[in-house]
C-alpha cells in the first residue's frame, strides 16, 4: 500500500469537568502520543491535535456540585487537563477548546452545510420538561427508578448500579435534578441525522473495507450497532450551555455535544494552521491524508459510524483507522470517577513525577508500564504492584541495566571512549547481535504502524535483554583481568563493548516513541545530537564513531521501594466513595454439585478450542440469549449463549472464550447455535469468561 502523504492524529477531546485518570491516559493519548512521535521519527508529515471537550451537560452538572459557573469548570479543567498532559509528555501540536469561537464558527457551518442540503430530518417530540425550572430535560437532569434493577438513582440515560443503557422514558417515577419536581412531557422539535439512510455506506465502508484491517473489537462494535438497526439520532438539544443552533427557528437550542466535539477536530487542525502558517485543508480533504482517532471503548460507535456519516456528507476524508481501546481496571475493579476509584494524572504527577527522587524519569516508568499492559485488545489491569514489578524487573533489571553496564565498563575497560570494531576476532556472537538491530527495527515498525504498541515496547526490551545476555557470554571484565598475560583479550574487550554501545545508541532510538525522556538522556550520555533519532538511523551498525569519548553514565531509572506500593494501595482504598449498589448478600457457604465420576475418555469427547467474540446481539424475544459470532481461528461460528442478563453486547466483542466445538447444532427462536461458551459462575451468581490467561490466536487446542 502507498504510504500516506500527511497523518492527522487526534486524541478523543476529554470533557473539562474534572481530573482525567491513567486509565484515560493509557486508552486515548499515550498510544497515540507513541504514534506520532514514531511518525516524526520518521519525518513524516504529521498534526496531532486534542483539546478540551466543553459543551454538554457534564459541565454545568459540576458546576452546580462546585456552586460555580460553567465557564468557571472549564476555565480551570482546561488548564489542569493541557498541563497534566504536557508534564506526562503528551506531545500535542495543539490542545484547542470547544469553547472558542473558531470552533463555534465551524461548527455552526458544518450544520449549515448538512442542513442546507436537506440531510437531516425534523421531528417534533414528547419530552420531559420541569415547569418550575422551566427548561426542558437533559437526560442527565432526570433520575427515577431503573426498570431493569430497580436501583432508585438512575439517570435518564444510564443506570449506574446495573450499566443499562436508559432512555429517560423507560425510568419508574422520574424525578427533575434541578426542581425535585415530577416533569411533565411537552412537544419539542429537533433536528435528527437519519443514520438509518447511511446504513449501505457504512455497511460497505467499515465491515467490507475494513473489516480486515480494523481492530476486532472496533468493527465489533459497529456490527452489532449497524445489525441491531441504526435510527435517526438527535443532533440538537433543548439546552442553555452549548452551541447555538444557526437558524431562526431554532430559540433555545443547541447542538448535541456530540456532534460539535468530533467537529472540533476540525477547529483544532485550523487553529494550528494559523498559528504555525500551514494550510489546514489538505488534512481534511485530500485523500492521501491518513485520519487516525485514538479514543477510549465508549467513544467507538461516535468515531466510527456516527461523525463518519457526518464527514461523508460534508465532504470530508474518511478515519483510515479508529484505535479504540478497551477499558483499564484497577487493583480489581473498574475505574470509576464516581465511586473515586481511580488515579489521576494529577495524583501520579503529585506523588511521583514532582517529588525529590521523581522527575522525568518517573513519567517514563508510567508510560512503560501503561504500554505493557495496554488494553488494545482486551480489558486489562492497573496494580500497584504490578508497575513496580514492570518498573524494577524490567526497566531497571534489564534496559537500564545494559545501557549502565556498558557505559560503566566503557570507561574502566576503554578509556571512556567507543572502541574500534576488529574484523579478525569477530566472532558469531558479534555479528549476530550486530544483524540483529536490523530485525528488531523491522520488528518494531511493523508492530507501530499496524498499532500493536505494546509488542512493539515488548521487542525493545527483549533487545536489550540479548544484549545483557551477550555481555555476560563475552565477559569483558574476566577477560580484563589477564590482559598482560594475553593482550589479545583486549581486542576481543574492544568488540564486546563497541557492539553493546552501538546496541544502546539503536535501543535509543527504538525507546524514543514510548519514553522520549530516557532516549534524550542516553543521548546526553553519548554526546550525541536528537537528529539521531531520526528512524532512518535506526538498525545501523555504527552510530557512534570510534574513539568518540563519552560522559559517565548515569542511572537511567531508580527502583519502586515496596512502601511507596504500599502507600498508593492504601490512598486508593481509603479514598474510595462506598459504590452505589446494593450491598452483596452474605451467600452461605456450600459445597457445589458434584457429578457422578467420569473416565479420561469421556472427557476426550468434547473438542475444546479458544476462540475471540466478533460480534454480540440480542436474541429478540429471548431475554437471555445472546447470539455470537465467533472466530474459531480455522471458521466463524454463530453461537447462541444465555448471558444476555450478565453482559451488555458491545462490552464483550473482542473477549477470548474457550468453545465446546463438537456440541451437536441446536435451534433456538429460529437461530442454530453451532457451540458453548464455557463460562464460570461464582457463589452470587456472577458470570466470568473462561479464557486463557494470555492472548492466544484464536483456534488453539484446549485440553
Ligand atoms: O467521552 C468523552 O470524554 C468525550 N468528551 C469525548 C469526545 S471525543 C471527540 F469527539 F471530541
Ligand atoms: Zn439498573
Amino acid at each position: 500500500m502507498q504510504q500516506p502523504k500527511r497523518y492527522l492524529i487526534t486524541s478523543a477531546l476529554p470533557y473539562a469537568n474534572g481530573y482525567k485518570h491513567i486509565g484515560h491516559l493509557a486508552g486515548a493519548y499515550l498510544p497515540a502520543d507513541t504514534y506520532v512521535r514514531y511518525l516524526r521519527a520518521q519525518q513524516r508529515d504529521v498534526v496531532f491535535v486534542c483539546g478540551s471537550d466543553e459543551h454538554g451537560t457534564a459541565i454545568p452538572i459540576q458546576a452546580a456540585k462546585e456552586n460555580t459557573t460553567p465557564r468557571a469548570i472549564i476555565d480551570k479543567y482546561h488548564e489542569i487537563c493541557k498541563k497534566n498532559f504536557e508534564d506526562l509528555g503528551i506531545s500535542f501540536d495543539i490542545y484547542h477548546r470547544t469553547s472558542e469561537p473558531l470552533h463555534h464558527e465551524t461548527s455552526q457551518e458544518f450544520f449549515t452545510y448538512l442542513n442546507d442540503r436537506n440531510e437531516f430530518q425534523v421531528f417534533e417530540s414528547e419530552q420531559y420538561y420541569d415547569e418550575e425550572a422551566r427548561t426542558f430535560l437533559a437526560d442527565r437532569y432526570i433520575k427515577g427508578t431503573c426498570p431493569n434493577c430497580g436501583f432508585n438513582q438512575a439517570y435518564g440515560d444510564q443506570c449506574e448500579k446495573c450499566g443499562k443503557t436508559l432512555s429517560p422514558d423507560e425510568l419508574i417515577n422520574p424525578v427533575s435534578t434541578l426542581s425535585g419536581m415530577t416533569p411533565v412531557k411537552r412537544p419539542t422539535k429537533h433536528w435528527y441525522l437519519p443514520l438509518d439512510k447511511h446504513e449501505g455506506f457504512l455497511r460497505k465502508w467499515i465491515l467490507e473495507e475494513h473489516g480486515n484491517d480494523w481492530k476486532a473489537n472496533v468493527v465489533g462494535q459497529c456490527k452489532s450497532w449497524i445489525d441491531g438497526g441504526l435510527l435517526p439520532r438527535a443532533v440538537t438539544r433543548d439546552l442553555d450551555w452549548g452551541i447555538k443552533v444557526p437558524l431562526t427557528d431554532a430559540e433555545g437550542k443547541v447542538l448535541y455535544v456530540w456532534f460539535d466535539a468530533p467537529i472540533g477536530y476540525i477547529s483544532a487542525t485550523k487553529q494550528w494552521a494559523i498559528n504555525a502558517g500551514k494550510d489546514w485543508k489538505p488534512y481534511w480533504y485530500d485523500k492521501d491524508t491518513s485520519l487516525v482517532h485514538f479514543i477510549g471503548k465508549d467513544n467507538i460507535v461516535f468515531h466510527s459510524i456516527i461523525f463518519p456519516v457526518m464527514l461523508n456528507l460534508h465532504g470530508n476524508i474518511l478515519p483510515s483507522f479508529v484505535a479504540g481501546n478497551e477499558f483499564m481496571n484497577l487493583e480489581g475493579d473498574k475505574m470509576s470517577t464516581s465511586r473515586n476509584w481511580k488515579i489521576d494524572m494529577q495524583d501520579y504527577i503529585d506523588d511521583f513525577v514532582n517529588k525529590d527522587n521523581g522527575g522525568e524519569q518517573t513519567v517514563d516508568m508510567l508510560r512503560y508500564y501503561l504500554t505493557q499492559i495496554a488494553p488494545e485488545s482486551k480489558d486489562s489491569e492497573f496494580t500497584w504492584k504490578g508497575f513496580q514489578d514492570a518498573v524494577n524487573n524490567e526497566l531497571v533489571s534489564v534496559f537500564a541495566n545494559f545501557v549502565n553496564r556498558t557505559m560503566v565498563l566503557m570507561h574502566k575497560l576503554t578509556s571512556g571512549k567507543v572502541p574500534k570494531l576488529h574484523e579478525d576476532v569477530m566472532d558469531d556472537k558479534d555479528r549476530n547481535m550486530l544483524a540483529g538491530f536490523m530485525k528488531t527495527k523491522e520488528v518494531v515498525e511493523d508492530c507501530i504502524e499496524h498499532f500493536r504498541f505494546r509488542e512493539g515496547l515488548f521487542e525493545v526490551i527483549e533487545l536489550s535483554r540479548k544484549g545483557n545476555r551477550y555481555m555476560q557470554e563475552k565477559e569483558p571484565w574476566i577477560l580484563a583481568r589477564n590482559l598482560e598475560t594475553n593482550p589479545e583479550n583486549q581486542k576481543i574487550i574492544d568488540n564486546c563493548l563497541h557492539v553493546c554501545l552501538q546496541l544502546s545508541a539503536n535501543l535509543a532510538i527504538f525507546i524514543n516513541p514510548w519514553l522520549p525522556s530516557t532516549s534524550k538522556k542516553m543521548l546526553h550520555m553519548f554526546k550525541v545530537v536528537e537528529k539521531i533519532l531520526f528512524w532512518e538511523n535506526a538498525g545501523k551498525q555504527k552510530l557512534l564513531s570510534p574513539g568518540y569519548s563519552l560522559r559517565e553514565p548515569s542511572l537511567l531509572f531508580r527502583k519502586v521501594e515496596d512502601d511507596e506500593i504500599k502507600y498508593q494501595v492504601e490512598k486508593l482504598k481509603s479514598n474510595a466513595k462506598p459504590s452505589t449498589a446494593v450491598a452483596e448478600v452474605p451467600v452461605e457457604e456450600i459445597k457445589p454439585e458434584m457429578k457422578a465420576e467420569i473416565v479420561y475418555d469421556d472427557f476426550a469427547k468434547i473438542s475444546l478450542f479458544t476462540g475471540k467474540i466478533l460480534s454480540a446481539t440480542k436474541v429478540k424475544k429471548a431475554d437471555k440469549l445472546l447470539q455470537l459470532e465467533v472466530d474459531l481461528g480455522f471458521e466463524k461460528r454463530t453461537i447462541l449463549s444465555g448471558i444476555a442478563e450478565h453482559f451488555e453486547p458491545d462490552s464483550i466483542i473482542g473477549q477470548q472464550v474457550v468453545v465446546v466445538a463438537n456440541l451437536a447444532p441446536r435451534k433456538m427462536k429460529g437461530i442454530e447455535s453451532n457451540g458453548m461458551i464455557l463460562m464460570a459462575e461464582d457463589s452470587a451468581g456472577k458470570l466470568y469468561f473462561v479464557q486463557p490467561a494470555q492472548e492466544i490466536a484464536a483456534g488453539a487446542k484446549v485440553s
